[in-house]
């Protein structure tokens, strides 16, 4: 038996997908399987660095040592090719807020943000709650895949002239890795037309299937200069509730004029139990991280199997990187409505609903897998029995 395998109660650990379940699905009575973080115990390396820390009792201001900046600045380019310098990185206090930062920054209220659905939620939610216009690229759903329309991108960018795009690299939620071809297209259009682009590489540390990561900024030269990249450790190692990721920008012009925001506003200050946690996850976990992708994958592969000899009405995209899969339900020939009821009311389970990822995302759930192979065969055999 794995560690993986262990089933853990995290009632009474204030989870937000356990928290959050009445507010959302109207019951709590649910197997949830939704907000993506993993429910595997994040590696011994971290824990024992946080509890060495925590030993002094003393929790003052902290300042971010040299070993941090180190762990961030090796951990990126042995993993991904990515190099960068202590000057070209900040720390962020997550990358939504990153974003969020970012938008301010850099755009007013009445400009229009592009976005590629179906998409991570609040790609959409903080330039719509800000005033902000929000443009779509959506994706092209083929044989089970997804594709850049660059005619629609080239177009949306001509037409609506976005000051900013929201790239998700590795996308939520199909877990699509973007090859280089495809993220070098993508910066061409967006120099041409002087959009920003933000990609958001938070699950980059987690490519699956011999897939390979691509950092937006190496896709090509015009990608390095028009583009702000945030990654974290936060998913890979299931630590999103200790806030801690960071951004590196290449450009001089949007380095100062963002790393100057975020210094003014100090929202660069980071916490003592973030920079602990990183620094211990990237030079310590990547033994777990390699075992913990051997383990999605076998969930991945378990739920296909079981889709194709027991639920044929659903199909997934196999994703190539992270813990979460995008589930067709299109062939069960159900409203969104009642799709959703059935998940809920009949299967007890708490999914994301695809239309929540804005359009393109009907007929679609998305199901988060990064659990003891028991929650996964469990939550597919009520969904099997509800059918
Ligand atoms: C693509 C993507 N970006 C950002 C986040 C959240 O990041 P943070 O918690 O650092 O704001 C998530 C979490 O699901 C995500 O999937």
């Amino acid at each position: 038996m794995s560690e993986f395998d262990k089933v853990i109660d995290r009632h009474g650990t204030d989870a937000a997908k356990i928290e959050y379940l009445k507010e959302f699905f109207g019951r709590d009575d649910l197997l949830p399987m939704w907000v993506a973080d993993m429910d595997f115990e994040s590696p011994y390396c971290i824990t024992k660095a946080l509890q060495e820390r925590l030993n002094h009792k003393i929790y003052g201001y902290a300042h971010a040592p040299e070993s941090y900046w180190d762990s961030i600045i090796n951990w990126e380019k042995n993993q991904n090719d990515w190099l960068f310098s202590r000057d070209e990185v900040r720390f962020v206090p997550g990358i939504v807020k990153g974003i969020a930062y970012a938008m301010h920054c850099f755009t007013q209220p009445g400009d229009s943000i592009l976005v590629q659905p179906p998409v991570y939620m609040p790609f959409m939610n903080v330039p719509n709650r800000n005033g902000r216009k929000v443009i779509y690229n959506q994706l092209i759903y083929k044989d089970g895949n997804y594709l850049i329309d660059f005619e629609d991108l080239e177009d949306k960018c001509r037409v609506e002239r976005p000051k900013m795009m929201i790239l998700s690299n590795p996308h939520n939620p199909a877990g699509i890795v973007w090859g280089r071809d495809n993220l070098a297209k993508v910066a061409s259009i967006c120099h041409k037309y002087n959009v920003l682009v933000i990609s958001d590489e938070i699950h980059s540390d987690m490519p699956l299937f011999g897939s390979k990561h691509i950092t937006f900024s190496n896709a090509s030269k015009e990608a390095k200069s028009i583009s702000i990249t945030f990654a974290a450790p936060s998913k890979t190692f299931n630590i999103a509730g200790i806030v801690s990721s960071f951004c590196v920008v290449y450009n001089d012009e949007i380095k100062s004029k963002y790393f100057g925001y975020l210094d003014s506003n100090e929202f660069d200050q980071s916490m003592f139990f973030s920079f602990i946690a990183t620094e211990a996850a990237y030079t310590y976990g990547n033994p777990w991280r390699l075992e913990m992708l051997k383990y999605v994958e076998d969930n991945i592969s378990f739920v296909e199997q079981y889709l194709k000899d027991n639920i044929p009405g659903i199909k997934m995209v196999k994703p190539q990187a992270s813990f979460l899969i995008w589930l067709d339900c299109s062939g069960l020939g159900l409203s969104q409505d009642a799709l959703v009821d059935i998940f809920v009311n009949k299967a007890h389970l708490a999914l994301n609903n695809g239309e929540d990822f804005g359009p393109g995302g009907t007929g679609f759930m998305r199901f988060n897998v990064g659990t003891a192979r028991a929650n996964v065969e469990k939550a597919l055999i009520q969904l099997k029995n509800s059918l």
